[in-house]
């Protein structure tokens, strides 16, 4: 018997994916599939920059992008990090993990395996993003931005897929890669026990193995929205021990049931897209404060 087939994507630019998602799961299509053609809808949109084409570029100009797709039935992954003027670079993780040996390529030897494979190289700049770039460029090292979109599917046949795909935090040094394109942090999938991913600050989701964390929440008996919200304060409780203040994180999770959960911290306004039964819904995730997890 076919299972509901159900798509979750972060932040409201999430509905995208899941407009695009959601029929293809309802044709049959198995769920990775359907997940990187939602968030490769979200790489061609030069309105959202933090993703894709029209992302914010790094502190010398440069758009650098991220991304990681992982396969529950199989737990093949794959990566690819630091990308440049590549703009579906979820698809070519794809690649990565269909036609190599290897789970992450970065930088130039990324660019040329899509150069390989009948990727064209393209600007990923737009006025919008570079006249954004001048007018919000800080003095000193702060970054921005952080919206990294991330989509789980569940497909007819009870499989799960997840993508995430990010141009990363904006006015980022030359060469940082953040948790998107780590598997374990940025996403994490598991026919056995879940698929999680995340959103916000890379480097406090990475410490933290976000994802990875979940999945094996989940895979102990919490449900998705209960180990969603104990990441969170996993990330609360480092910062209290760090003695620095809670960066802002999301985390979201989906079951083979269908079940899903997402959670943010305190200081978040995360809001994700739903798509089931052929409807879309927004909802607003629970903030989360305070530490443990
Ligand atoms: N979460 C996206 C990044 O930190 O790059």
């Amino acid at each position: 018997m076919a299972i509901p087939p159900i798509v979750i994507a972060t932040w409201p630019f999430g509905k995208e994916a899941v407009e695009q998602a959601l029929p293809l799961l309802a044709k049959g299509k198995p769920a990775l599939d359907a997940a990187i053609v939602g968030a490769q809808a979200v790489e061609d949109n030069p309105k959202v920059m933090s993703v894709g084409f029209g992302g914010i570029p790094n502190r010398i100009g440069t758009v650098s992008l991220d991304a990681c797709v992982m396969d529950g039935k199989t737990m093949n992954c794959g990566a690819v990090a630091g990308v440049e003027n590549i703009k579906h670079v979820a698809s070519l993780a794809r690649l990565v993990m269909e036609k190599t040996p290897h789970v992450l390529l970065v930088g130039e030897g990324a660019k040329w395996f899509a150069l390989q494979n009948g990727f064209v190289l393209e600007t990923l700049l737009t006025p919008e993003s570079v006249a954004e770039w001048y007018k919000k460029r800080p003095k000193d090292l702060k970054m921005d931005g952080h919206d990294t979109v991330t989509v789980l599917a569940l497909d007819q046949t009870g499989h799960l897929g997840g993508v995430c795909t990010t141009s990363g935090l904006s006015y980022k040094l030359p060469g940082r890669v953040g948790d998107s394109p780590i598997i374990g942090a940025g996403l994490y999938v598991d026919d056995e026990a879940g698929a999680a991913g995340a959103t916000g600050t890379g480097e406090e989701i990475i410490r933290i193995s976000g994802s990875h964390l979940i999945v094996e929440l989940m895979r102990n008996g919490k449900s998705p929205q209960e180990a969603c919200e104990l990441a969170v304060k996993r990330v609360n409780q480092l910062a209290v021990r760090r003695g620095v203040h809670a960066a802002e994180v999301a985390f979201l999770a989906l079951d083979r049931k269908g079940n899903y959960g997402a959670a943010c911290s305190e200081s978040s306004q995360f809001s994700f897209a739903v798509g089931q039964s052929g409807k879309i819904e927004m909802i607003t995730a629970k903030k989360v404060s305070g530490g443990v997890g």
